[in-house]
């Protein structure tokens, strides 16, 4: 066994299946829509304490008061911090808030840079790093610190990175950034038993998604996913489940795992 193996604590074996995230704690930055509070809501199903982060406090505390509604019995704490997660000071409030963390879990970032690559300024490219790139660092850098053996941090690509469309040159950058980034810290954490991954999103159902697209209303949605290899396009609870298979499963670490109705094959 080498030194670095023998110096770390063993961690607990646990379920690998969902239920074995009873009980644990996460951070989730983009929590308050989509996909985040998506996953907070399957978390507090399994009685999970759950802190969410996003920007806008009035989306946060409906999105508080939302995922405590599912399991109002529980024992654990849902709590809201309204905060920038590039902001690291902004973001260490939530997890001291927080206390001790099991899941680190980052979904926030949007379109920001988007744009014909003749019209992205510096300041814009700039801005799309820092929306994802930072965004992810930041996050890690908190986890990195407090997480203990068997924690993970898990993080948000688009098959868009796989995939490009015309202006998307800046955010598709920054995402595929996000994803090496992922890999490389995955192999720096692991000797300390902390596991890192991230899921490469196809078109899911949200908030974001709907803005971006123009489809507001569910018929459009339902006419738009029509064509696609499903017939539709992904919930986002479907999509938040693939977050926690990789916050539950303890041999998976360094992945980037697909979740896009099979989209990309296509
Ligand atoms: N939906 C899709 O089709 C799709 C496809 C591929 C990839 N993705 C990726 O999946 C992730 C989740 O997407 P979604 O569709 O669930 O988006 P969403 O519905 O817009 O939710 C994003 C969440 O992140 C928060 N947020 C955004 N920027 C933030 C920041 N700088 N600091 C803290 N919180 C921030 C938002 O709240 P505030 O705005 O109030 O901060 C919101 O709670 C994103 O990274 C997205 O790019 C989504």
């Amino acid at each position: 066994m080498s030194a670095v193996a023998s110096a770390v604590a063993a961690v607990p074996v646990r379920s690998p299946l969902p239920e074995g995230l009873a009980g644990s704690a996460a951070v989730i930055v983009g929590g308050s829509s989509g996909i985040g509070l998506a996953a907070a809501t399957l978390l507090r199903r399994l009685g999970g304490r759950v802190v969410l982060v996003g920007r806008d406090p009035e989306r946060l505390a409906a999105a508080v008061a939302r995922v405590r509604d599912v399991n109002p019995g529980a024992d654990a704490e849902v709590l809201g911090v309204a905060a920038d997660g590039a902001d690291e000071a902004a973001l260490a409030e939530a997890f001291d808030l927080a206390g001790s963390v099991d899941h680190v879990l980052v979904t926030s970032g949007g379109l920001t840079g988007a744009g014909p690559v003749t019209d992205v300024s510096a300041g814009d490219l700039r801005a799309a790093f820092e929306e994802r790139v930072l965004g992810a660092f930041t996050a890690a850098r908190l986890a990195a610190a407090r997480l203990s053996a068997g924690g993970t941090i898990t993080l948000s690509s688009g098959t868009y990175v796989i995939r490009p469309v015309p202006g998307m040159t800046a955010p598709l950058a920054a995402i595929g950034g996000v994803e090496t980034f992922t890999r490389a810290l995955a192999v720096e954490l692991a000797p300390r038993r902390l596991r890192v991954n991230a899921v490469r999103y196809g078109v899911v159902d949200t908030p974001l998604m709907r803005g971006a697209s123009g489809l507001a209303t569910d018929a459009a949605m339902a006419a738009a996913g029509a064509g696609t290899l499903l017939g539709r396009y992904g919930t986002a609870e479907e999509a938040a489940a693939s977050a926690l298979f990789l916050m539950a499963n303890p041999y998976v670490t360094g992945q980037v795992i697909t979740v896009d109705g099979g989209q990309s094959l296509v």
